[in-house]
């Protein structure tokens, strides 16, 4: 921890508190959640945990920012402006940011700087752009009563959002949930994973050096099941906006239930990613292991089946085991890691417990299968053959470096197969045929569709699922779904 840059150092001795209108306070009944890093699985520093005390103080002070306070009434291109000083005051710290969420996730630094950072910009500046295009449409009534009438309609931010935020790309989560609302007019109440709370927290002070109002982003680390639970339960909250497990997604749906806010949920998956004998597997081999191996496959768009067409089935099994035992593993701040470890020692043994069931069923490890020589909570990138449609490593989201190969032969059955799941996040296909490919875009499940590629994202493309992936979309245009309500205005003119 020594190594650390400076001013890292200053970020976790002041780590700690919790942004509430505008203030730096600590829990009210003093809680504190411990800060690993998962490559040591080291301390690193302790921070507030909120309560519902808190919980209920952040949402009083979104609640009085939204229907008192000016953000409701700035200009749009206010909103947007602020967006984009945000934008430049997280690029300006962007190596900060970078070795934060290094530390916090175990992610390799290589991968925080180019995917992390540079995502959360790009959607601060893609988002500040939809503040002033939020508009609405002039309609010619259908079947008037009587007289003439000019009818149109507006769109107006749904009011406090509650915020719900996952540990994979704690950063980026936070700017997908908080900018779009903010373009909107809305204001938030942001919870951060447990696990990883520290980039929201870097986050909270630039909100604060941007110049947002006090109240318009309340930032509350805490535990799930005491500020997660409370937070969605909360009366004054007019919508929640969720991103984590398909189990934590029921409970928060029956939440918003309660109260009939408004609700947005993107979970999990279990993403098949076809692999054809006629595709450039130059291309296929390298690409279906990042698609699995990347952020040590805790990715909820991670292609975790991996279907090969039989003729080519051995060559690109061994061409990903090759690919996976090339990856350097090592602590996130190593320049040269490739592979960092899992978030949690919880997490670790959910994903070692998948794989030593499957064992246990019959299943093969080729490569990996267990953990390294390394401190942290590290898994080895590992592949499973002979494995049957029932198992669980073929029906559950592993959230680790774990691929599942299966051979096919027949088209029908591969599509029957690979939909073949409660979850329709992802899905993809490595070809050089043009038919096969867009028949595969045609006959996939699922909300996000690659072909010769994986895992582009970008915040002009909506992200989100079918089935039990989720409820909704996000980015793209899909942010003035989320976090407006349209208003139809009727005006008698004659
Ligand atoms: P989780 O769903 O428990 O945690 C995600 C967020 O929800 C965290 O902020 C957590 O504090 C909060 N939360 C937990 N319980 C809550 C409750 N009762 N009410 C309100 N908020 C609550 O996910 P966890 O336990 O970290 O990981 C379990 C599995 O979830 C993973 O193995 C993976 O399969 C899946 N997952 C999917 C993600 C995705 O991006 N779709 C992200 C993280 C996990
Ligand atoms: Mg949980």
């Amino acid at each position: 921890m020594t190594d650390l840059p400076s001013t890292v150092h200053a970020i976790l001795d002041r780590a700690g508190p919790l942004l509430v209108d505008g203030e730096w306070v600590d829990a009210i009944d003093g809680g504190t959640l411990p800060v690993f890093d998962p490559s040591t699985a080291e301390e690193l520093t302790t921070v507030a945990a909120a309560g519902p005390k808190d919980v209920d103080a952040a949402v009083v002070a979104a609640r009085r920012a939204f229907d008192e306070g000016p953000w409701r009434r700035l200009s749009p291109g206010e909103r947007t402006r602020l967006l984009w000083r945000l934008a430049d005051l997280v690029e300006e710290h962007a190596e900060e940011f970078a070795v934060l969420e290094s530390l916090d996730v175990g992610k390799p630094i290589v991968a925080a700087r180019a995917g992390d950072v540079r995502g959360a910009v790009a959607v601060l500046r893609y988002t500040a752009g939809w503040a002033d295009k939020l508009e609405g449409e002039t309609l010619p009534l259908a079947a008037p009563p009587d007289g003439e009438y000019h009818a149109f309609t507006v769109r107006e931010p749904v009011g406090v959002c509650a915020q719900i935020i996952p540990w994979n790309y704690p950063l980026v989560m936070a700017v997908w949930k908080i900018a779009p609302a903010l373009a909107a007019g809305c204001t938030v109440v942001l919870k951060p994973a447990e696990e990883t709370p520290l980039s929201a927290l870097r986050l909270g002070e630039l909100i604060k050096e941007a110049g947002f109002p006090p109240g318009v982003v309340n930032i509350i680390p805490g535990f799930g099941e005491t500020a997660g639970a409370a937070l969605a339960a909360h009366t004054g909250v007019d919508k929640i906006a969720f991103t984590g497990s398909t189990e934590v997604g029921r409970q928060i749906a029956h939440a918003a239930a309660d109260n009939l806010s408004r609700v947005s949920l993107e979970l999990g998956g279990k993403s098949p990613n076809v692999v054809f004998a006629d595709a450039d597997l130059e291309r296929a081999i390298p690409g279906s292991a990042r698609a699995i191996f990347t952020n040590a496959g805790q990715s909820c768009g991670s292609g975790s089946r991996v279907y090969i067409e039989e003729p080519v089935f051995d060559e690109v099994v061994s061409g990903i085991v090759a690919e996976a035992e090339a990856l350097r593993l090592g602590p996130g701040l190593d320049e040269r890691s490739q592979l960092g470890p899992i978030v949690s020692a919880r997490q670790l043994e959910r994903v070692s417990g998948y794989v030593d069931d499957a064992v246990a069923d019959g299943a093969t490890i080729v490569t990996g299968g267990a953990r390294p020589e390394l401190p942290g909570w590290f898994y080895r990138p590992t592949i499973v053959t002979d494995v049957r449609a029932e198992m669980q490593i073929v029906r559950e989201e592993v959230f680790g470096p774990v691929l599942v190969a299966v051979p096919f032969s027949d088209y029908d059955d591969l599509v029957r197969r690979a939909n073949d799941t409660r979850f329709g996040l992802a899905a993809g296909t490595w070809t050089r045929d043009l038919r096969k490919a867009f028949r595969v875009v045609r006959d996939m499940r699922a909300g996000r569709l690659y072909v010769n590629c994986w895992s582009v994202i970008d915040p002009a493309l909506p992200v989100g699922g079918f089935k039990e992936s989720g409820w909704g979309r996000e980015m793209g245009r899909a942010v003035r779904e989320l976090y407006t309500e349209v208003k139809a205005a009727c005006v008698r003119i004659d």
